[in-house]
């Protein structure tokens, strides 16, 4: 399986310590443990900004980045070796693994911190974390200030200013390197592979939750044990639910089945949306709904280009999806009266996209100094139009309403257009009859 290399994380260090103001100082905690129920624990997912930076997988641990220091820049607080809890609970790299296999000039047991951490704040103009991000560690933070402040009296020097380092250490995370384009390519083709599967086995009678559990048998067999967020499994009118993660529906004769579904590899996250109808034949409105998303995602895509901003695609996507209702008589007027009325949302409430990476919504402004981000080679964001006709709605003809569709792919910005990550998994209508009547393949 594909990681980054150390290279790599010791590059990302200094490129944002490079941009740290003179004399200051950064620390970033790593994920703790979080109880699920009683004292059964969530699997542990690590900080994506702490993973981004170390490359270290452990609970309680804590990055303190000091440029310019000369006994080191790169320290690290984290749990200490322990033969017991080693054999109950795993392998702990310790202060000494740190140094020797994570390239930390120096590290100290976390549970010196409260002790250490003030003496390497005191004296440095400005502390640079994540405010307001963690309440409790926000809380830590000001203790240690205080133990320097307690102490002025004998010459101690508490910091003068507080940053947030969110926005420089996300603009890093913004752009993907070759290394991580590559984990996102090999993530995106494993949850291409599990939506195939989907199409394969659904049909009507199985429960959603069945389908939900062939998608996550594939990701786990390739290795992503994971999803990067819960699988959206939605038959019938359950796909107009932007957010249905119950899956517990039994699969229905007609139903459009819309899965939204994707792996995290290697701490990076695939999103993707299909949308099929259960039995293999969409009805003429399906068809008709399906094809207009389609054509909207097809533009949004094409929009994706260097030189234009973030919000270009979701424009051509709206363009496509208002002149598609309209023809379809599900608008009235012209597309420049629905834009402007945003009318559409009735159909179309969410955009068309967001920046994907370690986070699925990943980290990054859209907006900079009050205008839409222009796209840049290495960015990678989803295209994900859709259309949604409530079951209630009662504005429309029966024979539309409960028509829920989405489809999502995963692109990278490149330098003459973008690269479609998760292109493997098909989405043409006649593709997806044909597979799903016994056709072959599906992957391409
Ligand atoms: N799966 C979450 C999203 O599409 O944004
Ligand atoms: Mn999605
Ligand atoms: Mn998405």
């Amino acid at each position: 399986m594909k990681s980054i290399s150390s290279k790599e994380f010791s590059e990302r260090r200094q490129r944002l310590m490079s941009q740290l103001e003179e004399n200051s100082i950064a620390i970033i905690p790593s994920a703790k443990m979080v109880i699920r129920n009683r004292d059964a624990e969530h699997q542990f997912r690590q900080d994506s900004d702490f993973y981004y930076l170390t490359g270290f997988n452990e609970p309680d641990a804590c990055l303190v980045l000091i440029p310019g220091r000369e006994q080191g820049e790169y320290l690290m607080f984290c749990r200490e070796r322990d033969r017991e809890r080693e054999i109950w609970d795993g392998y702990r790299q310790g202060p000494e693994g740190v140094v020797k296999k994570l390239g930390a000039d120096d590290a100290f047991p976390i549970d010196d911190i409260d002790e250490i951490l003030p003496g390497l704040i005191e004296g440095r103009t400005r502390v640079y974390s994540r405010m307001g991000a963690l309440p409790e560690f926000d809380r830590q933070l000001m203790d240690w200030v205080n133990q320097i402040k307690a102490k002025v009296r004998t010459g101690a020097v508490p910091p003068e200013d507080f940053s947030d380092i969110s926005h420089l250490l996300h603009d890093l995370r913004l752009i993907k390197s070759k290394q991580e384009i590559a984990i996102m390519r090999d993530a995106a083709k494993i949850s291409a592979k599990a939506h195939i599967r989907a199409m394969q086995y659904c049909k009507p009678g199985v429960g959603e939750y069945q389908v939900e559990a062939e998608i996550i048998h594939e990701f786990g067999t390739n290795g992503a044990r994971f999803p990067a967020y819960s699988s959206i499994v939605g038959s019938g009118k359950n796909a107009c639910i932007l957010h249905y993660v119950e899956n517990t529906k039994i699969i229905e004769d007609g139903d459009l089945v819309l899965i939204d579904a994707g792996c995290e590899l290697s701490l990076y996250a695939s999103d993707i949306t299909r949308t099929f109808p259960a039995n293999g034949r969409f009805t003429d409105e399906q068809k008709a709904i399906y094809q207009v998303v389609l054509d909207a995602q097809y533009a949004a895509i094409d929009a994706t280009r260097p030189g234009n901003t973030f919000n270009h695609p979701h424009e051509a996507a709206l363009n496509a999806i208002v002149s598609g209702l309209i023809e379809l008589g599900l608008l009235q007027g012209s597309v420049d009266e629905n834009l402007e009325s945003e009318s559409y949302k009735e159909f179309f409430m969410h955009r068309t996209g967001h920046w994907l990476g370690m986070d699925v919504h990943d980290v990054g402004d859209y907006k900079l100094g009050g205008e839409w981000r222009v796209l840049e080679p290495g960015m990678a964001l989803t295209i994900e139009p859709g259309i949604y006709i409530s079951p209630d709605n009662k504005d429309v003809e029966e024979k539309w309403r409960g028509i829920g569709v989405r489809i999502e792919d995963d692109v990278v910005v490149t330098k003459s257009g973008c690269d479609v990550l998760t292109e493997d998994v098909i989405k043409e209508i006649s593709e997806i009859e044909a597979l799903m009547n016994g056709g072959q393949g599906g992957l391409f």
